[in-house]
């Protein structure tokens, strides 16, 4: 997997970068096209862009710093840019349920096993699509680790009234056949930043999985001097707190337990802030909910962090 250079010369300045892009038959994800779901983030490396505002982003141009992530459906070009985007080998491939683990009746851990001669592969934060038979397709992000091969773990969450949801509750069975496309989405903390050598998760809710993924991929390098992490998890009291999250070593776990009946859990915003809040030694990765995630970087933007090392996985609806 690795990142694309992509220019686009002399693009139609009245449509977004998103539709830009797609026109050049560039592989960007796609998804709300709302500014929501954050699936068409690309990082702008050089020229200007322009937001529905009117204010505008420019990177690259006249020792004006390097690049800085943008949700290309929320802006459209000003003349020549430069972008990159993961180019990613994107597979559909077959992918037949291989356990279904339940925790606390609303929450399933569910493997598939997908064939070797697929060649699927991801970087943690990604996602893939899961479809079932009937071809409803709903998003999720592996917390597997990126380096196991032929299996993919995700944990998902029941929705009321949810498709993908009733299909796992009431018809799943072991070897039951799904199809899997992907990975889309943006590679996070991947690679370690010798300056921004403290990673920052702060997660609710399935909004974990990605984390897993990485403590899964990665957490090695947490055990040393090299980079610290410090992960923020809001969930249900009583709820799933993976293993990894308290066992791996060098990494700092604050909990926010909250009751399903009275709520009343500290805000992991707020838990953030009072151990400091954000400094430029950080990389922040959020993952959850929209309005989670969109509350994080308006406190991150608040507290004028570089917002280029502000990373999201946003569990959008698909409606
Ligand atoms: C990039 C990405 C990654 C995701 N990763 C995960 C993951 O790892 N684990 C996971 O459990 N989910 C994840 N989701 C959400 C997932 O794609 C589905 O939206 C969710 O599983 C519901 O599907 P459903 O078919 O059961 O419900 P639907 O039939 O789609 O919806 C049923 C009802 O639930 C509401 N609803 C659906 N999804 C959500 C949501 N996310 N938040 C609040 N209300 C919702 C709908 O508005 C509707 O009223 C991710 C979403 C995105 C975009
Ligand atoms: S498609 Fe751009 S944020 Fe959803």
């Amino acid at each position: 997997m690795s990142v694309k250079s992509v220019t686009l010369t002399a693009p139609d300045i009245d449509k977004s970068l998103l539709d830009c892009l797609l026109d050049s038959r560039v592989p960007v994800g796609s998804g709300c096209k709302a500014g929501e779901c954050g699936k068409c983030e690309v990082e702008l490396v050089r020229g200007i862009v322009k937001n529905a505002r009117g204010e505008l982003i420019e990177a690259g141009i006249e020792g004006n710093a390097s690049g800085c992530w943008i949700k290309s459906c929320q802006v459209c070009p000003v003349g020549d840019v430069s972008v990159l985007v993961e180019a990613n080998r994107m597979v559909r491939s077959p992918a037949k349920i291989d356990s279904m683990e339940w925790i606390e009746n609303s929450l399933c851990r569910l493997i598939v096993r997908v064939p070797s001669t697929a060649n699927v592969s991801f970087i943690p934060g990604q996602y893939f699509e899961l479809s079932l038979p009937a071809g409803v397709s709903r998003s999720y992000s592996p917390a597997s680790s990126a380096e196991e091969k032929g299996r993919l773990e995700f944990l998902i969450r029941m929705r009321p009234s949810g498709v993908f949801s009733e299909y796992l509750k009431n018809r799943a069975s072991i070897n039951d056949m799904l199809f899997l496309s992907g990975p889309f989405g943006i590679r996070a903390l991947n690679e370690v930043n010798q300056s921004r050598n403290h990673d920052i998760f702060m997660v609710t809710g399935t909004g974990v999985a990605p984390v897993t993924s990485m403590l899964r991929t990665f957490g090695r390098r947490y055990d040393g001097s090299a980079s610290k992490a410090t992960i923020f998890y809001g969930y249900r009291r009583g709820g799933f707190v993976p293993s990894e999250l308290v066992n791996t070593r060098g990494v700092k776990v604050v909990l926010a337990a909250s009751s399903e009946v009275s709520g009343g859990s500290p805000r992991i915003q707020d838990l953030f802030l009072k151990q400091g809040g954000a400094d430029d030694t950080m990389r922040v990765f959020a993952a959850g909910s929209a309005a989670m995630v969109a509350d994080v970087e308006s406190m991150l933007c608040d507290h004028k962090f570089d917002l280029r090392y502000f990373y999201r996985d946003v569990f959008a609806s698909s409606e």
